[in-house]
């Protein structure tokens, strides 16, 4: 199967899970970029059974509401059960590297409404060791010298990602080089740094489900 028939095939399996596990009238969480995208594709036929979604951008939201889905403010919801995004990288214990799409911080600010994150992905996202793919942080545009001098000072080299600009008009600081050997300790320093926003390390709260997309078909793990 190629990558993006492995995308279509996790897509589907997420609207199933959404199906069997998300109550009718409930909220759903939609995540950012090309797999979740497929999961959106999916959602569309079954949509109408749920009161909307919340989007974890403005390319979701709009892909959303191409296919007639309701997009809802997150401040006008309580619950979301199921929260459906992909990932860069995710590791044995479910952690992840997120925000390739920089999408990061609102993934992460859904993902701590969400009782269950179900993460698609197919099967080269899965690693023993992150760290291969750059991890994302969003920056406050005035502090990104002194937030890269200080990614530096932890072993990583921070690359301002040219010409990007968040939905939350902030930048993004990607860095090459890191081995997370300790996700959870390197989300909270990282977020201890004056002028990060966030970072895409995904460990604190990390995927509750990982439904991944193999040759041999969607595997479930939790
Ligand atoms: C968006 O900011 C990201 O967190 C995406 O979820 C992640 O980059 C995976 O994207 P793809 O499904 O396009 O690989």
């Amino acid at each position: 199967m190629t990558q993006d028939e492995l995308k279509q095939a996790v897509g589907r399996a997420a609207a199933d899970y959404v199906a069997a596990h998300a109550p009718a009238g409930s909220v759903i969480g939609v995540g950012t970029g090309s797999t979740a995208n497929c999961f959106i594709d999916a959602l569309a036929p079954i949509g109408s059974r749920y009161r909307g979604a919340v989007a974890s951008s403005e390319a979701t939201r709009a892909r959303l509401e191409r296919h007639g889905i309701p997009v809802l403010d997150l401040n006008d919801v309580d619950t979301i059960p199921v929260y459906v995004d992909g990932a860069d990288e995710i590791d044995g214990g479910l952690n992840m590297i997120k925000g390739g799409g920089g999408a990061l911080t609102r993934e992460k600010i859904v993902a701590a409404v969400a009782t269950t994150f179900v993460c698609i992905c197919d099967a080269s996202k899965r690693v023993e060791v992150m760290g291969r793919f750059p991890l994302p942080v969003e920056v406050i545009p005035m502090a990104r010298a002194h937030v890269a001098r200080e990614l530096a000072s932890l072993g990583g080299t921070p690359v301002l990602r040219a010409g990007f600009v968040t939905d939350n008009g902030n930048q993004i600081l990607d860095v090459h080089g890191l081995a997370i050997t300790d996700p959870k300790g390197l989300e909270a320093r990282i977020n201890q740094i004056t002028g990060v926003v966030t970072n895409g390390l995904f460990a604190m709260r990390p995927a509750d489900v990982l439904l991944l997309g193999t040759d041999t078909g969607v595997r479930t793990f939790s």
